[in-house]
């Protein structure tokens, strides 16, 4: 699929939904305009909370044409990357924690044909990213720790995301840069000005009064 760039996006991440009403929820978002949706996977080992496998990533593949961008908080994510392929995935992003010599998994996710994405935790210095990043579509930098929807956003990540911009255009690259928690109304413009393409929002997102109005600010936002 397509990256739906030259101004940033809203991807709502699942995990902030009401999983009673998952259809209508995801239905919502697609009216309100969005191009992505944000798929938390969680093992219960490398965070400490378990989310959801493939089986629902499937089921949202079934019902829905948007892009799924899947996030694989769990150990050994090489594991699973063609089970998230076969369940719909169009791109796949794992952890540098998890995978300190990300290259071969970069590949071999490519290799399914679909895009690769590294992530990086708060305590993670960008700088450690960056040498990888020729080889990813997408880096994903957390602005919470990964766990749990609903925390405060971590205003030193902007920090991040100024470094990764300002060394993606440097060296000239293609690679995206997403930004994963706490997001909301209030310090989305901030995100936007410090040269995030991608902004995940859960709680925010379907927490919203007007959703498409939402989508309609950030996706509109030069
Ligand atoms: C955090 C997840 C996030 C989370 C975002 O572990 O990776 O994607 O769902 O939710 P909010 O926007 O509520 O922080
Ligand atoms: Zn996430």
């Amino acid at each position: 699929m397509r990256f739906f760039g030259g101004m940033p996006n809203l991807s709502p991440s699942i995990l902030g939904a009401d999983f009673s009403r998952l259809g209508e929820e995801i239905a919502s978002a697609e009216k309100a305009g969005v191009s992505y949706f944000h798929l938390d996977i969680m093992d219960g080992h490398f965070v400490p909370n378990i989310s959801y496998g493939p089986a629902i990533v499937k089921t949202i593949d079934g019902i829905t044409d948007r892009f799924l961008d899947v996030h694989l908080m769990i150990s050994e994510p090489e594991k699973y990357f063609e089970d998230f392929v076969k369940a719909g995935a169009d791109a796949i992003t794992f952890h540098l924690e998890a995978r300190p010599e990300p290259i071969e998994y970069a590949k071999q996710i490519k290799a399914f044909g679909v895009e690769a994405g590294i992530s990086i935790n708060p305590d993670m210095p960008v700088e450690k990213a960056l040498p990888f990043l020729e080889r990813f579509d997408w880096l994903l930098i957390m602005s919470v720790f990964p766990g749990f929807g609903g925390q405060k956003f971590i205003v030193e990540s902007l920090d991040k995301v100024r470094t990764a911009r300002q060394y993606i255009r440097d060296k000239g690259l293609s690679t995206k840069i997403a930004i994963d928690g706490g997001v909301d109304a209030s310090n989305y413009a901030g995100v936007v000005e410090a040269g995030a393409d991608l902004l995940v929002m859960g709680t925010a997102f379907f927490g919203a009064t007007d959703r498409a109005a939402l989508v309609k600010k950030i996706d509109g936002q030069a």
